[in-house]
């Protein structure tokens, strides 16, 4: 077996804006439950009109994204809706996977400064070294409200 074999299958979920796209949910766990790794792609008409957003969360987030999203940059619909949620006070939890290198980087320590001031949440951040492990579920402990 190689490697790449070992890599669970992935799908990803295109969303457009029809009445029933919040309902999508039942896709995705029925996805899940088949064993597959799930990806969602909304178009931005359906994400603008379509969810009632309760949470968002960024993993992993790069140097590149949080630089933008600080500075305003909406040039993906990725950052223009980062930029958009915290402007309506949806919680937004980050999980950075930026090295130590780029993360002295004088704009990524303002960025991060910037969106904490915004109320964005920041877990531990993550630098690739030997051993650590990227702890994805803990993007989901920023956002959940204690003991759900
Ligand atoms: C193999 C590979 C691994 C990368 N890993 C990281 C990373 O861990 N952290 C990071 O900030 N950038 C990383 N980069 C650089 C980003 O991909 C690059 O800055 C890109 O413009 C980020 O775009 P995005 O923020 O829109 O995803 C990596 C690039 C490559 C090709």
């Amino acid at each position: 077996m190689t490697e790449r074999d070992q890599i669970p299958p992935f799908l990803y979920v295109v969303v457009c804006a029809a009445g029933i796209a919040a309902g999508v949910g039942k896709l995705i766990t029925a996805a899940q439950e088949r064993e597959w790794h799930v990806g969602v792609i909304a178009t931005p008409t359906a994400m603008n009109g379509f969810f009632d957003t309760a949470a968002v969360v960024v993993a992993p987030a790069t140097f590149n994204t949080i630089n933008k999203w600080a500075a305003g940059i909406a040039d993906t619909l990725a950052v223009g809706t980062l930029c958009e949620v915290v402007g309506r006070g949806v919680p937004v939890g980050v999980l950075t996977c930026v090295s130590d290198d780029l993360a002295r980087h004088p704009a990524y320590q303002d960025s991060l400064i910037r969106l904490r001031g915004m109320g964005v949440r920041f877990g531990y951040p993550y630098q690739g070294a030997e051993g650590e492990e990227f702890e994805w579920e803990r993007a989901l402990d920023l956002v959940e409200p204690q003991g759900r």
